[in-house]
């Protein structure tokens, strides 16, 4: 199949970038988007230009690494799938397909298609981690967790910190990533000890950092590769209303 692939170059966080059109032949519809993308870059290597900067890792839907903006949607057309995971044989023909880094002030570009995502690092280090004594794991039946609240917490751990949701906020909003890691730690009893403080210090950590406020527009959740439900966004308001009134920082 043949398409046309317009992206986003940019060689620097300070210099201004332009969509620049590379016309692909032959691509096969089995290889995944990075795939693709990989052999433009052989072709820009060999004719002594500089490659596409994208980020990816584990191509498995697993680490978080990759994520662009696929014809305005992030990680493209294909619901619950990272761009790794995309294939060519979901676009057609003929399609030109625009390629864009996720844009938000929270995540300055970087190069091309690469932004800094550390303010979701940043966030993580306010608080989401818990407390526990180091040595030899504990006896498996030793902190029984009820089924429901296991599930749960599972739910929200599938988060792989991508950033799609900040991506197709229009706000610009962080709250389905700090939902699901407030979430996933507070529902489990190794997460009770820091409760109060996690969700303050995360919030409080999300709103430096320049992330918008939520107004229950429900993009992110349709952009999430792994599906975190707007539900984690009620559970997180529950929860720093909860922690407020406790007094506890
Ligand atoms: S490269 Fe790891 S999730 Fe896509």
């Amino acid at each position: 199949m043949k398409v046309t692939l317009r992206i986003w170059r940019q060689s620097g966080p300070d210099e201004s970038g332009k969509l620049v059109d590379y016309q692909m032949d032959d691509v096969n519809p089995d290889m995944s988007f990075l795939e693709m993308l990989d052999v433009l870059n052989e072709r820009l290597i060999l004719n002594g230009e500089a490659p596409v900067a994208f980020d990816h890792d584990c191509r498995e839907g697993i680490c978080g690494s990759c994520g662009m903006v696929i014809n305005g949607m992030p990680h493209g057309p294909q619901t619950l799938t990272t761009t790794c995971q995309l294939h060519m044989r979901t676009f057609s023909d003929g399609d030109v397909i625009v390629v864009e880094p996720w844009r938000s002030a929270a995540f300055p570009i970087i190069k091309d298609l690469v932004v800094d995502r550390t303010a979701f690092d940043r966030i993580i280090q306010s608080g989401g981690y818990i407390s526990v004594a180091t040595g030899s794991a504990p006896e498996a039946h030793s902190q029984l967790v009820p089924k429901p609240d296991a599930d749960l917490a599972f739910e929200n751990a599938e988060c792989i910190g991508c950033g799609a949701c900040v991506a197709a906020c229009p706000n610009g909003s962080s709250m389905l990533f700090v939902s699901a890691k407030v979430s996933h730690l507070n529902v489990l009893p190794q997460g009770q000890p820091e409760r109060e403080t996690r969700v303050l210090r995360m919030v409080e950590a999300m709103d430096l950092e320049g992330f918008g406020g939520c107004t229950n527009t429900g993009e992110c959740t349709n952009a999430c590769p792994k599906g975190i439900p707007q539900a984690s966004i009620a559970r997180l308001n529950r929860e720093y209303l909860r922690a407020s009134l406790s007094g506890r920082r």
